[in-house]
C-alpha cells in the first residue's frame, strides 16, 4: 500500500501562478516524453515553475531571468508556511483588498513598488488582472486591478499551499540567471535540461523586450540552439518546448535548425487542433504546432512482457 507521503509526491503541482506559457495543462504529455532516471534536472526558464517542480529528479534547479520572480520563491522557500500565509491575510487586511476596492489595490500596488517585498508581489498579483506580473521599464509593477475577477482565492492558496511544500524540500534551488550566463558545465550525463524559452513567433508578456522582460529574438533563439548543440556533444539530455507554426506564422530558424541535425527527434504535442496534419495546422490562421524536440529516443513504458 502506499504511503500518504507517496500519494502526496504522485499529486501533479500546480504553479499558484497563472503563469504565460505555463505548461500545466500539457504535462501528462511532456512528463512521459522525459528521460526516467535524472540525477540534476535544470528548468532554464522556469516561469511559473510547473514543469521544474514535477519531474522527479535527485536536484532540481529552477532557473528564469525575471529576478522579481525568483525572489519570491526564495522568500517561499526560507519562510514557515504558516508565516507566509499570515503575512498574505495581514497585508489582505490592512489594504482592505477586495474583488472591489481598487483604491486599495493601488495603495497596495504602491506599498509594493516602495519597498518591493517579495512577499508582497505575490499578494498583489493574486489581485491584478488575470492575475499576471507586469513590469514597466523602471521595474514598477504595473498591472491593473483584477476587478470582480481577481483575489486570494480558495484555489490559489491551495496551489500555493502544496507548493511551497514541494519547494520547501531540500531538492529544489532557485536561480537568477540569462539563460547564456548559466553554468551548464558542472553537468554530466545523467543530467537533463528542460528549455520553455519565450517562443519567437509568438508573444507573452515576457518577450517584447518591455515592461520589464527581457526581450526575445533571433539572436536569442540561434544563442539558445547553440547552446542546445553543445549539450548534445557533451551528451547530456535535453528537451526544447517551442511552436513550430502559430497562427499562419512559421519559426524558420527553429525548422532549419531541425532540417540541419539528424540527432534531434520532433515530438507533437496534442492541443485541440490535434486531429489536423501538419500542413493544415499552418494554413490554420488560429493553430499552433506545439513541440517537444528532444536530442534522444523516447523510452517506451515498460510492459507486464518486458
Ligand atoms: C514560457 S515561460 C516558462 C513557463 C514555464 N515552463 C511554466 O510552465 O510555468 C518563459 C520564461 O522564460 C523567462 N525568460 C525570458 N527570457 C529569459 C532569459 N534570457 N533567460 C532566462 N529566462 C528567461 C521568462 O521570464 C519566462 O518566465
Amino acid at each position: 500500500m502506499q504511503t500518504l507521503a507517496e500519494k502526496q509526491n504522485l499529486r501533479t503541482v500546480k504553479s499558484p501562478l497563472n503563469y504565460i506559457g505555463g505548461k500545466s495543462k500539457l504535462l501528462d504529455q511532456l512528463l512521459p516524453l522525459f528521460p526516467k532516471e535524472i540525477s540534476t534536472f535544470v528548468d532554464l526558464f522556469a516561469g511559473g515553475c510547473n514543469v521544474g517542480l514535477n519531474v522527479k529528479a535527485e536536484r532540481t534547479i529552477c532557473n528564469d531571468n525575471l529576478k522579481f520572480l525568483v525572489e519570491m520563491y526564495q522568500q517561499f522557500q526560507q519562510n514557515n508556511l504558516i508565516e507566509i500565509l499570515q503575512h498574505i491575510e495581514n497585508q489582505i487586511n490592512v489594504f482592505e483588498l477586495s474583488l472591489t476596492n481598487e483604491e486599495g489595490y493601488k495603495e497596495f500596488r504602491q506599498h509594493y513598488n516602495t519597498h518591493k517585498n517579495p512577499l508582497d508581489l505575490f499578494v498583489l498579483i493574486a489581485y491584478s488582472f488575470n492575475h499576471q506580473i507586469r513590469f514597466n521599464n523602471s521595474h514598477e509593477f504595473n498591472n491593473p486591478f483584477g476587478r470582480e475577477r481577481s483575489s486570494f482565492n480558495d484555489t490559489m492558496k491551495s496551489n500555493l499551499v502544496h507548493f511551497v511544500r514541494k519547494i520547501q524540500n531540500n531538492i529544489t534551488e532557485f536561480t537568477c540567471f540569462d539563460f547564456h550566463k548559466f553554468d551548464l558545465s558542472f553537468l554530466t550525463e545523467n543530467d537533463f535540461v528542460y528549455c520553455d524559452p519565450p517562443y519567437l513567433i509568438t508573444t507573452g508578456t515576457y518577450n517584447d523586450g518591455k515592461r520589464g522582460f527581457t526581450g526575445w529574438n533571433e539572436t536569442e533563439e540561434y544563442r539558445l540552439l547553440k547552446i542546445l548543440d553543445n549539450l548534445h556533444s557533451q551528451k547530456i539530455k535535453f528537451a526544447l518546448s517551442n511552436v513550430l507554426a502559430h497562427k499562419g506564422k512559421e519559426n524558420e530558424v527553429l525548422q532549419n535548425w531541425i532540417d540541419k541535425n539528424d540527432y534531434l527527434k520532433v515530438n507533437y504535442i496534442q492541443t485541440n487542433y490535434a486531429n489536423s496534419n501538419y500542413q493544415t495546422l499552418v494554413r490554420n490562421k488560429d493553430a499552433s504546432v506545439e513541440v517537444l524536440i528532444t536530442n534522444y529516443e523516447i523510452e517506451k513504458p515498460k510492459t507486464l512482457f518486458d
